[in-house]
């Protein structure tokens, strides 16, 4: 039996109890035996939760792009490591063979050193699904810079705010993106956000789509011409294991974006160690992860975990839709796809059109599908397994988060036996419990409570940039030396876990993580709003829509409602982004609030829902009165 690859349930459950009784030894002995290290580690884990303090692999030295396209090129220099379809059907689809990766990351790694980019440095990517982005993550590992991805839908104002966070140098963007029909001018959304970021020095632009753009004297620079002048060897950077890799910034309940920092050793082991075993990947298979690059399903199972096995990794620049609905099922079959991973609102807007989509695609090379994002409900799971996998692959229904860095909760498939909306068992090494109201693990199954883990992970972010004191307020503090996920769980008498979703202020819109408080933020700049709040409420396809109260600052006014509206979807989407944009937005005189001022969203939420009857406790409100008039308002 191997550690590294599970095969049946049996070893499964003697895997992960090993993981659990010397998870030291176990993480150890995978670390080992499947990556090229420079050094070895003094200690396979230290930590201390009440800190929080976490050291895997400490004393250790490496390279994550070594472990990544080096060590493959002996045997598989010839083989695919990415397989790019572009979004046009008609343009010829890349294939990047390992060899062709190694010297496009080793000349890019070269272009950012000449431009002064050093080991500690941020670099931010802002970049549509390009090969280039890929390349430029790695081109950032292979020299220790740490890379600090944002996603090309934010707008320049998230862009800027993410930026300065991490103080990035320098930016690395397109003239453009290419998306179903449209295209985006993605250049001068980082002209408007590099405005006010005194960061940065130099802006470095990939020529994608061919459009007329300003380039800034002394600041912009075309990429193509320098990697045509740049060496194709770059020795990698000796990294510490504990060196930061990359920041992702996720959005909280509160306040800014968290800037989650991931460091070099743990995550490669992990997020290496769960792609071998949830998508059961096996050489010469093609993988595709239909994810953003920009999320951090991108990074660890698009770009990281797939490499680090060797795999033939798919990326995919365009969407869904375009030129229509088959375009998923398409690509399935033109590249023989094996194992395929989406997000459950793509399934379930995916499943509204017509089954002839689906049905004139040969789609016998799945073997595994794969969701992730958010809950996936029974009927998108049944619509999935029956007309996707034929009812042949198994469903890995995948639970995690930006901040575990790779998967925690999930099926193996074909050891695992699944259970609809179920994300089933824990991962070897990770130690999932339930707490109940009062703060005490619950022992009993079957149960429900909020999701923790009792035990440090290798790919857990160590730290938010700039902020450990966020960190630990916002992970470590709930319940005492324990990690809380912000996730509420049902476990079964089996042990199964069911996510049930968040049971904080951050709302999952189609997958995408939203905190309430940017978005509230956004509209309170809108000079006639005096105040608002969102609350998510149940959507169709989106899983949950945004639903906004406002109250303006001049009762009565005159101006259309209607316009007001749109106006403030408007400064949501220069803010934050389009995504974030409100559904449904009321107009309203108050708000519920607590006596220390703090509003009451749990009302809010059961309003959005028409679920009036049951408001709860509503005995701690300062202004109870206002109830009835926002009932009137919903229903009205
Ligand atoms: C939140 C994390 C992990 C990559 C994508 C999202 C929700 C994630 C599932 C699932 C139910 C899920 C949770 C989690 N979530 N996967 N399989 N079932 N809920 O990463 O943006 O950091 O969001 O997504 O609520 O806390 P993220």
């Amino acid at each position: 039996m191997s550690n590294y690859h599970i095969k049946n349930l049996e070893e499964y459950y003697q895997v992960y109890r090993k993981s659990v009784q010397e998870p030291g030894d176990f993480w150890g002995e995978v670390a080992e035996e499947h990556f090229l290290w420079h050094k070895q580690w003094d200690q396979v884990l230290e930590y201390d939760f009440s800190l929080p303090m976490v050291k895997w692999f400490d004393g250790a030295q490496l390279n994550i792009t070594e472990n990544c396209i080096d060590r493959h090129l002996l045997t598989k220099g010839d083989q695919t490591a990415i397989l790019f379809e572009p979004n046009d059907p008609t343009e010829a689809a890349q294939h990047i063979t390992y060899q062709e990766l190694h010297e496009r990351v080793n000349q890019l790694a070269n272009v950012l050193k000449s431009q002064g980019v050093q080991k500690g440095d941020r670099v931010c990517i802002y970049l549509p699904m390009i090969p280039e982005l890929t390349i430029s993550l790695l081109a950032c590992a292979r020299i220790g810079a740490v890379h600090s991805v944002v996603f090309a839908g934010f707008s320049s104002m998230a862009l800027a705010s993410r930026i300065n966070d991490s103080t990035c140098k320098i930016v690395i963007t397109s003239d453009g993106s290419f998306r179903g029909k449209k295209t985006i001018d993605l250049k001068s959304i980082v002209d408007e956000a590099v405005s006010t970021c005194p960061c940065v020095d130099q802006v470095l632009v990939v020529k994608r789509i061919n459009s007329d753009i300003v380039m800034q004297e002394g600041r912009d620079q075309w990429l193509q011409p320098l990697l045509d002048k740049a060496s194709k060897v770059c020795a990698p950077e000796i990294m510490e294991a504990e060196d930061p890799l990359f920041i992702l910034y996720t959005s909280g309940s509160t306040g800014m974006p968290k800037g989650m920092v991931h460091t070099t050793a743990g995550y490669m082991v992990y997020t290496a160690y769960t792609f071998k075993n949830v998508f059961q990947y096996k050489a010469n298979e093609v993988y595709w992860c239909t994810a953003d690059i920009g999320w951090i399903t991108g990074h660890s199972y698009i770009v990281y975990g797939p490499l680090a096995n060797g795999a033939t990794t798919l990326m995919f620049e365009g969407v869904p839709s375009y030129p229509d609905y088959s375009r998923f099922w398409e690509i399935i079959e033109k590249h023989k796809v094996n194992q395929f991973y989406t997000a459950p609102t793509a399934i379930r807007a995916l499943s509204k059109e017509s089954l002839s989509y689906v049905e004139k695609h040969d789609l016998s090379s799945l073997k595994v599908l794969g969701t992730v994002g958010e809950p996936i409900n029974e009927d998108a799971w049944h619509w999935y397994n029956d007309n996707i996998g034929k009812k042949k692959c198994p469903i890995i229904d995948t639970w995690w988060q930006t901040e575990t860095g790779g998967v925690m909760i999930s099926p193996i498939p074909f050891s695992t036996p699944t259970k609809p909306t179920y994300a089933t068992l824990p991962m070897p090494g990770i130690q999932a419990c339930l707490m109940d109201a009062e703060g005490l693990p619950i022992t009993t199954s079957p149960a429900e409570g909020n999701l923790c883990i009792e035990f440090p992970w290798p790919s857990m972010a160590r730290t938010i940039w700039g902020n450990h004191q966020r960190y630990k307020d916002t992970y470590f503090s709930a319940y005492p030396d324990k990690y809380f996920t912000g996730d509420g769980a049902l476990r079964d008498e089996v042990g199964y876990y069911r996510i049930t979703g968040r049971v904080d202020d951050v709302i999952i819109v189609s997958g995408h993580n939203l905190g309430t408080a940017p978005i509230e933020d956004a509209i309170n700049e809108h000079p006639a709003v005096a105040e608002s709040a969102i609350v998510g409420f149940p959507h169709d396809i989106k899983g949950n829509a945004l639903y906004g109260y406002v109250i303006l600052k001049e009762t009565g006014t005159t101006r259309l409602h209607d316009n007001l509206r749109k106006e403030i979807n408007q400064i949501i989407t220069e803010h934050v982004g389009p995504i974030a944009k409100l559904d449904t937005i009321q107009f309203t005189e108050g708000l519920p609030k607590t006596r220390s001022g703090k509003i009451m969203r749990r009302i809010l939420r059961k309003i959005a829902c028409k679920e009036m009857s049951n408001l709860g406790d509503t005995s701690t409100l300062l202004n109870p009165e206002i109830i009835d008039s926002i009932i009137e308002g919903r229903l009205g």
